[in-house]
């Protein structure tokens, strides 16, 4: 909250009216608690404290963010909500449409944001009558395989052109006494896999048509039935205590040359750059295998709560009027300056350097970024001419939450368990039927 005061000084305020000391912070809830994560977190955190204001880091452990999305649904029902927080996606529409979320129009009309953001993007930083909402920080992209570069010396291997190459460079890579495959067996975890899976097998015309228009043709299609068959070739990859386990720990497992491979967005580039590597040096950088060129994003924003909402047990409740009202003002103008701060070309650079992404901004220039991140901007480049740029189911920005849970519960069944990919492409159609 902006205006902090104890509830002595409150009391003090109201009975002898004396203007109380007061200090300018923004809390923010986010996932961000990989050493990579917290790093590039932490560059916010500094220029925030340059604009004057303290930093409060609420930070709700749980890659993926399910964690998160359930504590703060519970703030914003208790009416404590945090001033910003990480959104992904349809859960920022969500948010908006429900008026819970502060409208960013101003500053963004006056920084031009309009211009810069890529289309498919704002789509999702916009509510129904097309305001500002939420600031995006960076994009991530899903279908990315990292590998260990000295297994794959060793063995002579390149990376896989196909996915049955895939299959065959894994089979040597076991025999050589390593796990092919790092993978933490949780549900967001295996979405991710579905995303390239889906996207191998059909293109980003099947993507979109199945995964964001969800035609029913095309869910229950034999391409859907091929991705799922992928899915279960996966499975045969990994090594046996994968359940449950968090992805920055799968990634150790490819840093430490446990694993070969691990099949992830670009956060994990941040993991590894943390850890001393180099891309091409240390690891490799490569799509996974029938999407090259393709682009599944995954982007990361900052959403206000509304602060012209009435939250019944938000600190700045306790004051009365006017000072609540004020108090409302300048969380306003703080909030203002965060999202001003996260649309700074410098810090989205910052930023995306550490992190593993690419800026949310088109015009930053790819210069100091590595040969992954500059693969990454000119394929987003052509992504965008082509209108091949697509959301991630796994993290939200190709179909509605709920719709998304329940594709989350099949995808996972069919990963975990001996059912047909014929079944899986059943129960798939059933799913998205019954939660649309
Ligand atoms: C995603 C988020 C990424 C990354 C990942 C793992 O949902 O968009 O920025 O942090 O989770 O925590």
């Amino acid at each position: 909250m902006l205006r902090r005061w104890t509830t002595g000084i409150v009391a003090g305020v109201v009975s002898i009216g004396v203007a109380a000391a007061v200090e300018r912070s923004v809390e923010v809830v986010h996932w961000w608690t990989s050493g990579s994560e917290a790093a590039a977190l932490n560059v916010l955190k500094e220029d925030m404290q340059k604009r004057g204001y303290s930093w409060k880091s609420s930070p709700i452990a749980g890659g993926g963010g399910g964690q998160a999305r359930v504590v703060l649904r519970a703030r914003m029902a208790a009416g404590t909500p945090p001033d910003a927080m990480q959104m992904l996606g349809f859960t920022i529409v969500d948010y908006a449409n429900e008026g819970l979320l502060g409208d960013l129009s101003g500053v963004a009309a006056k920084e031009g944001w309009d211009r810069v953001v890529p289309a498919p993007l704002q789509r999702f930083s916009k509510d129904r009558r097309g305001h500002w909402v939420a600031a995006p920080m960076n994009i991530h992209r899903t279908n990315w395989i990292w590998a260990n570069k000295a297994i794959f010396d060793e063995l002579k291997i390149s990376p896989p052109k196909t996915f049955d190459e895939l299959m065959a460079i894994s089979a040597r890579i076991r025999q050589a006494g390593y796990i092919p495959l790092a993978h933490g067996g949780q549900a967001w975890q295996e979405a991710t896999l579905f995303d390239s899976a889906v996207m191998s097998a059909g293109g980003p015309d099947f993507y979109r048509k199945a995964m964001i228009d969800l035609d029913a043709k095309a869910l229950g299609s034999p391409t859907m039935e091929k991705a799922f068959e992928q899915m279960k070739k996966l499975r045969t990859l990994v090594d046996p205590d994968f359940a449950g386990r968090d992805w920055d720990a799968a990634t150790a497992m490819v840093i430490n040359k446990k694993a070969a491979m691990q099949i992830m967005g670009d956060w994990a580039k941040g993991e590894f750059l943390k850890a001393g590597m180099q891309p091409n040096v240390d690891f490799l950088c490569f799509q996974y295998p029938g999407t090259e060129g393709d682009f599944i994003f995954n982007a990361d924003q900052f959403a206000m709560s509304n602060p012209r909402r009435i939250w019944p047990f938000a600190k700045s409740a306790v004051l009365v009027e006017p000072q609540g009202q004020q108090n409302r003002e300048e969380q306003l103008v703080a909030q203002t300056e965060l999202a001003s701060a996260i649309l700074d070309p410098s810090f989205q650079e910052a930023f995306s350097l550490i992190k593993g992404s690419i800026p949310a901004r088109t015009d930053v220039p790819d210069a100091r970024f590595d040969l992954c991140g500059k693969k990454s901007m000119a394929d987003l480049k052509m992504a965008i001419k082509s209108n091949t740029m697509v959301g991630s189911f796994a993290h939200g920005h190709a179909m509605p939450e709920s719709v998304k849970e329940a594709v989350y519960v099949v995808v996972s069944r069919a990963f975990n368990s001996d059912g047909s990919s014929a079944d899986a492409v059943k129960q798939l159609v059933r799913v998205v039927r019954a939660a649309k």
